[in-house]
């Protein structure tokens, strides 16, 4: 008998550790699908934030992007950093929500008069829809990456994660302290 309950106790702890086991692969494989995206969306971003910076209107908002875009060169390094934690070739997969964020940013180029203040505002709207697409993304990568006991990989993706974050207050900023007064202030020419 007491043998039997062995014999079932060890068939169920063999069982539980097989789940286990297949959860976490796929939660990896996940993340991975994930990772791939990001870095597609970061790869995509490095072409075309040099076209938002040189439409821009103001200085501020040209360095911002400036600075950004040098950012970006880390992040995908940072990427490339977690592939290899993983022991998987890096690999890019197209991001759909990123290619139509980046296609609306550029039409603001096309629909505001060049040298406006209302240009970057517009510019700062789709900025930040970027920047709110990479926070979701990187925050949940760095979720994921702790529920899969890889706070190794957490702590990297945690420093992307903060720049976007800080891109993201200093676009509120610069929109606040001028540049929506300034377009309010614009006339229709
Ligand atoms: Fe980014
Ligand atoms: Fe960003």
């Amino acid at each position: 008998m007491a043998k039997a309950t062995a014999t079932k106790s060890a068939a169920t702890k063999k069982t539980a550790a097989a789940s286990t086991q297949s959860e976490e692969s796929m939660l990896k494989d996940l993340f991975i699908e994930e990772l791939k995206d990001i870095y597609w969306a970061e790869k995509h971003l490095t072409k075309s934030m040099p076209k938002m910076r040189k439409g821009a209107t103001s200085e501020e908002l040209a360095s911002a992007f400036e600075n950004h875009l040098a950012q970006t060169a880390e992040q995908i390094a940072r990427i490339e950093e977690v592939f290899e934690m993983l022991e998987t070739t890096a690999r890019a997969k197209k991001c759909d929500a990123m290619e139509g964020l980046v296609k609306e940013a550029q039409s603001v180029l096309e629909d505001t008069p060049k040298g406006s203040a209302v240009r970057d505002v517009a510019l700062i709207i789709h900025a930040q829809k970027i920047e709110h697409y990479e926070i979701a993304s990187y925050g949940s990568l760095v979720q994921l990456a702790k529920t899969m006991g890889r706070n190794d990989i957490a702590d990297v993706l945690q420093v992307t994660l903060d720049e976007e974050k800080t891109t993201d207050q200093l676009l509120t900023q610069l929109a606040e302290s001028g540049i929506n007064i300034s377009a309010d202030n614009e006339m229709e020419k």
